[in-house]
């Protein structure tokens, strides 16, 4: 079975072709990834400091087309070749998820194909089932590894799941507030970073001393596996209003260390904490944020010494592609969970959020 996959929930767009090969019906980690472009959007939104949600659904609109054909053509194959379609509709804006959505659907009735409707959050944890960009060799995560935790690190969620099935997650905890790669974009604009800060932080953090700061940790009593990084951003930003212009500068790589040495103490307190509360073990780490070495670093070492496994996709696969998307359809269409019909809208909120969803 081969899916095309699209994904424009927020400032990528990517098309991809997974083939899930001959025969296999549940098709987690055993499949072959024949093409995943993604023409990324960083440049168009930089100079605003953010993703502006109308030039991205312009772009969008422009760049489908020619990305879809494009793998394709990587792929080997034609639109008569593509035996179902898998598209993002939520969680991500609005306006760029109905481009998505909408090709999406005139492709599905145009070719006469199932659809399936992806949660982009739950796409990033079957990332994990994808191991190289040629999706050769043996996967990283195999379904013989379930029950596992996942930990999603995005610029729009922070999440602690358990995936029971490559299709079926229960919400565990997740942010009162800010998203982790939100604190990371956000303390990147208050350090003069370009936008995304996340890479920038991590790059001036490795110059700085992870102690020079002590910032707070946000916690919600009660509920000790949610999380809280509103905090934490008004504690750095506190900080720096006490200093003067040139101390700010001469300190920006002791705050992004401090910063980040406190973002990823919170991920990682609590991730051993549901392993703990869950006896599961193992964790995947997923999302944008999972680019981050010293986040892998020190989940990896603290999840084993607690006998804990960690998987984490190859970074390529931590942003938004539409890899994971085309792997989720799959995933969706293996395990028999129904396609949809041409009434799919885009929604802002994923299902692990729904009553009855999570
Ligand atoms: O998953 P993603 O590509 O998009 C969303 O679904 O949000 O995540 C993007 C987020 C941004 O906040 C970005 O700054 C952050 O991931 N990010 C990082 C790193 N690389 C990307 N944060 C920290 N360290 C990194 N190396
Ligand atoms: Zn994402």
């Amino acid at each position: 079975m081969r899916i095309l996959g699209i994904e424009t929930s927020c400032d990528e767009t990517s098309a991809a072709v997974y083939d899930t090969g001959a025969g296999s019906g549940r098709p987690a980690g055993r499949g072959t990834l024949l093409s995943n472009l993604v023409a990324s959007q960083v440049d168009l939104h930089a100079e605003f400091g953010g993703v502006v949600p109308e030039l991205s659904a312009r772009a969008h609109v422009e760049r489908l087309p020619a990305i879809v054909k494009e793998s394709l053509e990587a792929a080997g194959c034609g639109f008569g070749e593509i035996d179902a379609i898998a598209v993002t509709s939520r969680p991500g804006l609005l306006s760029a998820l109905l481009c998505g959505v909408s090709y999406a659907k005139g492709l599905a009735v145009g070719i006469r194909r199932p659809l399936y409707a992806v949660d982009h959050v739950k796409a990033h944890v079957a990332a994990a089932f994808l191991n190289t960009p040629a999706g050769a060799g043996a996967p990283l995560l195999s379904e013989e590894d379930l029950p596992a935790l996942a930990l999603v690190a995005s610029g729009g969620h922070t999440l602690l799941l358990k995936m029971s099935t490559p299709v079926t997650f229960e919400l565990l905890g997740c942010t009162r507030d800010d998203a982790v790669g939100e604190a990371f974009d956000k303390v990147g604009q208050l350090l003069d970073l370009p936008f995304p800060g996340g890479p920038h932080v991590e790059k001036a953090a490795a110059e700085g001393d992870p102690s020079a700061f002590r910032f707070p940790i946000g916690t919600i009593r009660g509920h000790p596996l949610d999380f809280s990084f509103s905090g934490l951003k008004t504690a750095v930003l506190y900080t720096m209003t006490k200093m003067s212009p040139k101390e700010r500068i001469a300190r920006k790589a002791d705050l992004a260390a401090s910063f980040q040495s406190a973002a990823i103490r919170a991920l990682v307190d609590r991730s051993i904490a549901a392993a703990r509360q869950t006896g599961i073990r193992s964790l995947i780490l997923c999302g944008g944020v999972a680019a981050n070495r010293t986040l892998r670093q020190t989940l990896s070492a603290a999840l084993a010494s607690e006998g804990v496994r960690f998987f984490v996709p190859p970074t390529v696969f931590c942003g938004d592609t539409a890899a994971q998307v085309a792997l989720f359809g799959a995933c969706l269409a293996g395990w028999g969970v129904p396609p949809v019909s041409d009434d799919l809208d885009a929604v802002t909120t994923s299902e692990l959020f729904d009553p009855g969803g999570r």
